[in-house]
């Protein structure tokens, strides 16, 4: 087998410099911080999903042992409006007595020990007015939003080339509800001191955070300091400032001693937001030899009764592959559901599977290879603008994944490759994901003794950020990776933005990059003003940093130590703020590309049961450059398993009677496990992008695209079962 080569893109894979820590228990989680005469909270939640409280009974509650305090909207604090950032927050709880979805908080209650505060919170009664509440999509009754977000996309004439087509393939493909479940059960610890607030508090956005927390209860933003070192996940759960967040802070304030609110798994399914159900109407319009003349594409996605939420599920058709004539609509409608929010991938996830399943009913449709007609309708460019990518190597991941995975060996009749009483399928989807990024700040430091430390109020949600932004400040600083120690995690450090959006690598990477940049010029305008220093009269562009040493580029002996050069001028230290803000697509001249990706799924169908087996993944993935192989690769491996989650098992069921989430349990919410996850083959591919200085493209989100609709085309290659709806159920595929 001839093996194809590939650029070198991929950063060393150095350990997790914070896995001693994690591993040795020292690191410090939100849950596990505890202070001084701490009190606990337990939240009660609403039982109907639409009405009124008309009577509260605490009196039980109130005489309960270790019970400190009830609050409910009766006494609850007025707190100010919840500002939007990015998109709208929940605004605060118990401000009336309104009830808008089933789990909502009506109550929080305070006692010496959390069990005190759970018993009691059970003790409290509540008497409502039912309204009729709204929980089907397609109620007449609910609220339609159309074109949510100004985003509607149109080039050509699409209603034209349908009518036009040879071929066309028009379906509607579903996915449900999912629920995000980072392990870590969020938690926020507040502690007033006067007038300031401290919050330890589980979130993807510490600054974000700091924000919503200061304009509601009126405070200066910089009287409050939210603290996440750690937090264990967020898959997008973390990038709103949820309701329990300011009662864990309005609870303190009434007793007077710092107040740890700990969420329950079923309450993390009500009160961190889901990623929405999603209907996508999608019609292709192609010539016989399987070239695409026209997309449309549609969709409905839900919204809480008072929320908003960013979920384009149909962008993904106007970048995935070429065609003259394109049309992507989204619409969503509100329920009496919790709040749907950011789940890896959001929007892309559901449109891509809709998408890249229709693309191979086409393949189908007109007797092409499903890997080929991926290849025949590549974007070579922007096909809505026709300006270049910053980079685009779906082509090459459909290419080096064929071979990894042996695509060859597929024969091409439905059925064909039985393995005992198992019926074999090899599946395929490409992957265009979104590029997001967002400004970012950051200060690097150089100590006395020439190591580095480096500081950003962002988190690391367990991504890697902690290792791979210490291996790029040390190669820039032209240190050992384990010479710079990363701060991260406090909103008082530079302001940060959201580990959110796969964006964070590049916009912390890129802040970083222009602090270390602007530390360096530091260092050799200083050795310039000292005539005995062998920098002395180098100009910055021909100094070169390597050894934690500033030298001469081409004469190394030429040179100076970092340590040196701030002992000579008398200097504990020298820092230097940098920050990045997004390019402009326009002055570049060139369309963003995020990452791009291929999947390859070997299927196992068991003949008599229906139960599908994922035998086999390759998933190769163009990120730009890669900035830690083996954290990357980890990266891209949880994201396939999450794919292969919302492909056979994830299934947030709400009651559609009472809008109830019947299965908020890990015991009834159901995950791969390890015996669903089989070999994963994960390879990058590509050359370092063009956007921005450090050349990378979020990986965070990506892994977990593209894995249903391969499963789907694998089953359906396996069966001749053309599956629309996930999860995808034995019941269907029998
Ligand atoms: Mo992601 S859903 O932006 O954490």
């Amino acid at each position: 087998m001839t093996t194809i080569q590939q650029p070198r893109i991929l950063g060393a894979g150095v350990d997790r410099v914070d896995g001693p820590l994690k591993v040795t228990g020292q690191a410090r989680y939100p849950n596990d911080v505890n202070l001084p005469g701490m009190a606990y909270a337990a939240v009660v939640r609403s039982t109907i999903p639409s009405g009124r409280i008309t009577r509260m009974d605490t009196t039980a509650a109130e005489k309960s042992p270790g019970v400190l305090e009830v609050i409910t909207h009766e006494n609850a604090d007025h707190l100010g409006e919840a500002p939007a950032t990015f998109i709208k927050n929940p605004q605060p709880p118990l401000q009336d007595d309104a009830i808008r979805f089933y789990g909502q908080y009506i109550a929080v209650v305070v006692a010496d020990t959390q069990q005190n505060a759970t018993a009691a919170a059970g003790l409290i009664e509540v008497e409502y007015e039912r309204h009729e509440a709204i929980l089907d999509p397609h109620d007449p009754r609910a609220e339609r939003i159309k074109d949510p977000w100004g985003e509607d996309t149109a080039w050509g004439d699409v209603r034209t080339a349908l009518n036009r087509a040879p071929v066309m393939i028009d379906q509607t493909y579903t996915t449900s509800e999912n629920t995000n479940n980072p392990l870590g059960l969020f938690t926020t610890l507040a502690s007033w001191d006067g007038d300031t607030l401290t919050l330890h508090d589980s979130n993807q956005w510490p600054n974000m955070i700091q924000q919503v927390v200061a304009a509601m209860f009126g405070l200066p933003r910089d009287a409050v300091r939210v603290l996440t070192p750690f937090v264990g996940g967020g898959f997008g759960a973390g990038l709103r400032c949820w309701s329990h967040i300011p009662l864990a802070v309005m609870a303190a304030r009434h007793v007077g001693r710092p107040v740890k609110l700990e969420l329950t798994r079923p309450e993390m399914f009500t009160g961190l937001g889901h990623r929405t159900s999603s209907i996508n109407w999608i019609r292709l319009g192609a010539t016989r030899d399987g070239r695409l003349t026209a997309i449309e594409h549609e969709s409905l996605t839900t919204l809480p009764l008072d929320g908003d939420e960013y979920e384009p599920c149909s962008s993904v058709s106007t970048w995935s592959y070429a065609s003259p004539n394109v049309t992507a609509r989204d619409q969503q409608v509100r329920l009496n559901i919790p709040w749907t929010n950011f789940m890896r991938a959001p929007g892309d996830a559901q449109g891509n599977f809709a998408l890249e399943s229709a693309i191979d009913e086409l393949a189908w449709e007109v007797g092409l290879d499903p890997l080929e007609i991926r290849l025949l309708n590549y974007a070579e460019v922007d096909p809505k603008t026709g300006r270049p990518w910053s980079s685009n190597a779906l082509r090459r991941c459909l290419e080096v994944g064929a071979q990894r995975f042996g695509w060859s060996n597929r024969n091409p009749e439905i059925g064909s490759m039985r393995d005992g009483h198992e019926l074999v399928g090899y599946g395929v989807a490409g992957v265009s994901f979104f590029w997001y990024q967002q400004p970012c700040s950051a200060k690097v430091i150089v100590r006395g003794d020439g190591s580095a430390y480096v500081r950003s109020a962002v988190t690391d949600i367990g991504t890697g950020t902690y290792t791979i932004m210490a291996q790029l400040a040390a190669g820039l600083l032209g240190l050992e990776v384990d010479q710079v120690e990363m701060q991260l995690g406090d909103s008082s450090m530079p302001v940060g933005t959201a580990a959110g959006g796969s964006g964070l690598t590049a916009a912390l990477g890129s802040a970083v990059h222009d602090a270390c940049g602007r530390l360096i010029q530091k260092f050799v305008d200083l050795a310039g003003t000292d005539p005995f220093s062998p920098l002395a009269n180098v100009p910055f562009e021909d100094v070169a940093v390597s050894e934690g040493r500033l030298f001469r580029k081409g004469d190394p002996t030429r040179g100076e130590s970092l340590a040196r050069i701030l002992a000579v001028h008398g200097l504990t230290e020298l820092s230097a703020d940098g920050n990045s803000t997004p390019n402009s697509p326009d002055q570049l001249g060139m369309t963003p590309a995020g990452a791009r990706g291929a999947r390859f799924v070997e299927v196992r169908v068991d003949e008599d049961l229906g139960r599908v087996r994922v035998a086999r993944i390759v998933t190769v993935n163009d990120g730009g450059r890669i900035l830690n192989e083996k954290l990357a690769r980890s990266q891209i491996l949880g994201g396939t398993v999450g794919g292969v989650g919302m492909a056979l098992f994830e299934d947030t069921v709400t009651d559609k009677d009472t809008g109830r989430i019947a299965n908020a349990t890990f015991g009834d919410y159901l995950i791969p496990v390890n015996a669903d996850i089989p070999d994963v083959h994960v390879e990058f591919v590509g050359e370092p992008d063009a956007f921005n200085p450090i050349g990378v493209k979020g990986i965070g989100e990506i892994g977990l695209v593209g894995v249903a609709p391969a499963i789907a085309n694998g089953i359906f290659h396996a069966t001749g079962k053309r599956i629309r709806s996930l999860p995808i159920t034995m019941d269907e595929v029998m």
